[in-house]
């Protein structure tokens, strides 16, 4: 089903498709778990190209890469490729896209997942693409819902935090309208969901309510997903000196939030998180980060035809 296929954005998948993906990650994990060395994908070699910096997205990669069977060519800056001396992305890709079988990549452009789509024949995985899409995340991030909760649909979920910049939130905005979640959209006034996001998600049928008012979001919530501010992709450092350190989620607002409401958050923290939280049961978001090996194990053996 998804034998050759580019992971570029959350609204490209089917719910069928989802639940090949979450289904696929759960046989992964298990056998993983078991010890089983595991050869899917053996006589393989997977692309990991990094323009922009990343420790879960890329390290998780790399490892579910050897863990299911495939080598690995990997890039960890722009500055240690020939993109410094001014090559263009998609002289790179074309060039790389010929050593291998597929190529997983992040870039600080928004677009630029699909630029490289364009020009390669084997698939390309989108780790996320400036304040664009993070669609693995957004699928491990339901991975985890699903382990968490028990099932996908019927919660309330906030977003809080950077749903402007914070790319994670517009990919996972979508499959929580496509499960029948309902979202409250919490931030400060200038950090709010890009209003065409939200305006589509709204005609696709999602309940959403924006609010600046993050004790009251959290008391009647079942989930919430806390974003860091990404100072990096503020034009104008004194705007964002004004918003970051304007949330924070600690053991007193968790006091105050429905009782048994789960954390997640995609990391890395900076401190909307307090470090104190790390001990609350429903504080699962290094087991978020934990899942998104399973989910790229699934998705680079699915895209290959090798499962
Ligand atoms: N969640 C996430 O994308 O983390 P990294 O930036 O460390 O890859």
């Amino acid at each position: 089903m998804l034998k050759g296929k580019d992971i570029l954005n959350a609204y490209q998948f089917s719910a069928e498709e989802l639940n090949l993906i979450m289904n696929t990650a759960a046989q992964f994990e298990k056998r993983v778990k078991e010890g089983e060395a595991i050869k899917n994908m053996e006589g393989m070699v997977v692309a990991s190209l990094f323009f922009e910096p990343s420790t879960r997205t890329r390290l998780s990669f790399e490892t579910a890469i050897n863990r299911v069977g495939a080598k690995v060519i990997s890039m960890a800056s722009a500055s240690s490729s020939s993109t410094a001396k001014g090559e263009s992305l998609a002289d790179t890709i074309r060039t790389i896209d010929g050593y291998v079988d597929a190529i997983a990549m992040r870039h600080p452009m928004k677009g630029s997942a699909q630029i490289a789509a364009d020009v390669a024949v084997h698939p390309i995985i989108n780790g996320g693409d400036g304040a664009g899409q993070h669609p693995t995340q957004a699928l491990l991030d339901i991975y985890t819902i699903r382990k968490e909760k028990g099932y996908l649909g019927g919660h309330t979920v906030t977003f809080l935090g950077d749903l402007k910049y914070g790319r994670t939130v517009h990919s996972l905005g979508y499959f929580m309208q496509l499960y029948g979640n309902n979202m409250i959209f919490a931030s400060p006034e200038s950090l709010k969901m890009p209003e065409e996001i939200t305006q589509d998600l709204r005609k696709r049928g999602a309940q959403i309510e924006e609010t600046g008012d993050v004790e009251a979001a959290l008391a009647k919530s079942d989930i919430v997903y806390v974003t860091r501010v990404q100072g990096e992709r503020f034009d104008d450092p004194a705007e964002y000196e004004k918003v970051k350190g304007s949330y924070i989620v600690d053991m007193d607002l968790i006091s105050k939030a429905k009782p048994g409401i789960t954390i997640l958050h995609p990391l890395p923290r900076v401190d909307e998180i307090a470090a104190e939280v790390d001990d609350y049961a429903g504080a699962a978001y290094f087991r978020q980060a934990h899942n998104g090996l399973y989910i790229r194990m699934a998705l680079l053996a699915l895209v290959t035809g090798r499962v």
